[in-house]
This record gives structure tokens, sequence and C-alpha cells, in this order.
């Protein structure tokens, strides 16, 4: 995949790790940015800061209708689109007990929002001869996020969604990629960190708090290679080695991570 001259969409580009992706992807020559997030203020500021390249969409990613409406006006705007990237994401910072609206939510954005997505681009990839997505889940899709019910369990159906789709339409030619992070200093990280969030003070403890910057090169790099699974922390690899050999041992040392993070906010 190169983005050089390439037409890309991304969602959740109004912050954090999104708005990141369109400037690197700015940088890395891309043909035309289509910026879209739920904050139609945020992400005209970040297309603004870009340049002329990049023009930005007030777009809930929730909303099949929208997503089909931006995509047809992408095709019929430029005639292509080579790379959609569904980044959104919310955390919620609960657990079992989260009501049923936040259950809903976080499957609306973390999964529904990917199917509306690849529904309403892969035709037109299709009969172009192929096309990409990039789709961001988190180490959380892979491992899990320990003090976030709603999120770790809608970030593994994202995984396995973007796992269905590379089999599914690789005769196609539609390549993709997921991408799992832990940790990355983000309004999404840093407002759960403020709030004392488990889930939050559990990925700080679990490694390093990349940058933005550090994730867009694992982007770049990921989507050169196209590789399926875009780490931007490696150790998140021989973690998901260790869970699948040994899942006693791997549940027992999330257990003590918990604990820690635990005795830490005493
Ligand atoms: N920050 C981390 O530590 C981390 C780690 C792993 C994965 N991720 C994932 O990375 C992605 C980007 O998150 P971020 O850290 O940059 O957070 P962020 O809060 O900075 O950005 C997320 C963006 O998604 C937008 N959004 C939320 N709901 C939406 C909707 N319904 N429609 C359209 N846009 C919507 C928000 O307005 C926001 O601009 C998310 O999918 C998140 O789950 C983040």
């Amino acid at each position: 995949m190169d983005v050089n001259g390439a037409v890309i969409v991304l969602t959740g580009a109004g912050s954090g790790i999104g708005a990141e992706l369109g400037r690197r992807f700015a940088a890395a020559g891309a043909g035309r940015l289509v910026l879209t997030d739920l904050d139609g203020e945020a992400v005209q500021a970040v297309a603004e800061q870009i340049g002329p390249v990049a023009q930005a969409e007030r777009l809930d990613v929730t909303d099949e209708a929208a997503v089909a409406g931006c995509v047809r006006r992408v095709l019929d705007q430029h005639g292509r689109i080579d790379l959609f990237c569904s980044n959104a994401g919310v955390a919620t910072g609960d657990g079992l007990a989260a009501g049923e609206e936040i259950w809903q939510r976080a499957w609306q954005v973390h999964v529904l929002a990917h199917v509306y997505a690849a529904r309403a681009v892969l035709p037109a990839m299709i009969a172009a001869g192929g096309g990409y997505l990039l789709n961001t889940a988190s180490a959380a899709g892979l491992l899990s996020g320990p003090g976030d019910a709603p999120y770790t369990v809608t970030k593994h159906a994202a995984v396995a969604l973007a796992e269905w789709i590379a089999y599914s339409y690789a005769e196609h030619n539609i390549r993709i990629s997921v991408l799992c992070p832990m940790g990355v200093d983000t309004p999404l990280l840093r407002t759960g960190l403020r709030a004392g969030a488990l889930g939050a003070r559990a990925v700080a403890a679990s490694g390093e708090v990349l940058s933005v910057g550090q994730v867009a090169d694992a982007v770049l790099r990921g989507l050169a290679e196209e590789s399926f699974l875009i780490l931007p922390h490696p150790q998140v690899g021989k973690f998901w080695a260790g869970k699948a050999a040994d899942i006693d041992r791997w549940l027992a040392g999330v257990a003590d991570l918990v604990s820690r993070a635990d005795r830490a906010a005493d």
C-alpha cells in the first residue's frame, strides 16, 4: 500500500491517532484526504492545519446511511477510495454493570462502524481491482483491557471482523491491516488517567505510553509492508503468543497486574 497519491478516508480524525495519521499521510504525499469525525469543529481544524489536500466532514460512524453517503460523495468527487481507515473509538471505563446503552455504543462504534464502512466502500474497491482497509482495534482486542469490559469485548470483535474480511476478500485484492496499540498519549487515555480509571492505570502500568507520532511510524511501516497486524508495541505479539500457549498463566499475570494497579491507586 503506497499512500503517495492515494485517496484516503479517515474516521475519528479530529483528535489523537486519527489526526496524526491525517498529518502523516499528507506528509507522505496523499493525493486526497477526507477527514471525518463526530466532532465537526475539531476535524475542520485538523484539515485546515494540514492544508488544501485535506477536506473535513462531520460523520457519526454509527449511522450507516451517513457512512454510505460520505463514501458516495468521495467517489463522486475523487473517482476512487484507495484506503479507508476506520479509527473512531470510545473508552467506557465500565465493567459488567455498564448499562445497555454503553454496551450498545461500544458495539456500534468499534464493530458495526467497521461493517458499515466495509459494506459501503468494498464494491467500488472491488470494481477498481482492489483496495485497502485500516481498522483501528487495540491491544485490548488481542490481550485484554482490565477495567473496561465493553471496550475489550468489542475490540476483540473488531479484530475478528478484520480477520474475516482479510480471508473473505483476498481473492478480490482487498487488503486489510488491524492496528493494535497498547497505551497511546491521546485524550482517550489521558481522560481515563485523570479520572483514576483502572483501565487507564493498567494500560500505563503494562508498557510504555507511545506518542501518536510513534504510532503513525508503525502504521506507515505496516501499510508499506501490508502486514495484517500492526503492533506499535512489539511486545504485544509476544504477550499474545504467551496467552495462546498458556491461558491459565496469562490470566494469573493479568490478575496480578490489576491488583498492582489497584494498590498503586491507594
Ligand atoms: N489512546 C490509546 O491508548 C489507544 C490504545 C489502543 C487503541 N486505541 C484506539 O485508537 C483509536 C483512536 O483513539 P485515540 O486514542 O486517538 O482517541 P481520541 O479520543 O483522541 O480520538 C477518538 C476520536 O473518535 C471520535 N469518535 C468517537 N465516537 C465517534 C463516532 N460515533 N463517530 C465518529 N467519530 C467518533 C472522537 O470524536 C475522537 O475525535 C480508537 O479506536 C481507540 O480505541 C487507543
